[in-house]
């Protein structure tokens, strides 16, 4: 009667947000237009190609295959630029502590992330090793809303659906967990993630106990 966790990266490991976002910002400064962080809400949890065409339709513009494509590689060389900085210093209060609680309980955890760049990002704050498993952008096909990401962690796990716990930051994220069957965290603002099955605002508030509890849980 064991449970597993998945846990999204962007936002609930680190926070990469604020870089998505210099680096989107960056992009339609380039096409003049305004990018705010109300639009970057947008884009949490979609995919790389996905958030070029949110951003693209904000700013009212069409561009052809081969441009799109160039600047999908620009912007993410951006990205990278913050991304080759970072250090374990930036990963977000709760979360070692929370790995080293879930260790304590035996509970096996994996990454399901949207992201093509995660096992890098793992790797700069030292997270990778920990991890028994990393199911990224480079690993689905679907995006979230898209429950693919999530089915392809629980089997890393060897767990049905409804035993795992999935900790997401994004609206798409707590989407692709419900329509997997799973129990969805949402991380962050409780209004905005208000389709998940609890709700906390960072990793911190995740007690011992509330895991234990949450193991014991058969069915949604
Ligand atoms: C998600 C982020 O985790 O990964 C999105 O929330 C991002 O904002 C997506 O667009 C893809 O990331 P990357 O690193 O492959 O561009
Ligand atoms: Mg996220």
């Amino acid at each position: 009667n064991k449970t597993g966790i998945i846990f999204d990266l962007d936002g609930v490991i680190v926070d990469t947000a604020k870089y998505h976002f210099l680096a989107w910002k960056h992009l339609a400064d380039d096409l003049g237009f305004e990018f705010t962080e109300t639009h970057n809400e947008l884009l949490k949890g979609v995919s790389r190609v996905r958030s070029l065409e949110i951003l693209l339709d904000i700013g009212n513009i069409k561009l052809s295959e081969e441009k799109k494509q160039e600047i999908l590689i620009s912007k993410n060389e951006d990205y990278l630029s913050y991304i080759t900085k970072m250090g374990p210093e930036e990963i977000l209060p709760g979360v070692t502590a929370l790995l080293d609680t879930l260790d304590g309980l035996g509970i096996q955890y994996v990454l399901g992330s949207a992201s093509k760049n995660a096992t890098l990002i793992l790797k700069k704050v030292n997270l990778f090793e920990r991890f028994i498993g990393i199911v990224d952008g480079n690993s689905v096909s679907k995006a979230k809303p898209d429950p693919e990401v999530f089915l392809l962690g629980a089997k890393m796990l060897k767990l049905k659906p409804e035993k795992c716990i999935v900790f997401e930051d994004a609206i798409a994220g707590v989407e692709a967990a419900n329509a997997a069957n799973m129990i969805s965290i949402g991380i962050g603002d409780k209004q905005t993630l208000q389709k998940a099955d609890f709700n906390f605002k960072d990793l911190t508030e995740i007690s011992s106990d509330f895991i234990k509890e949450l193991s014991t849980i058969k069915e949604k």
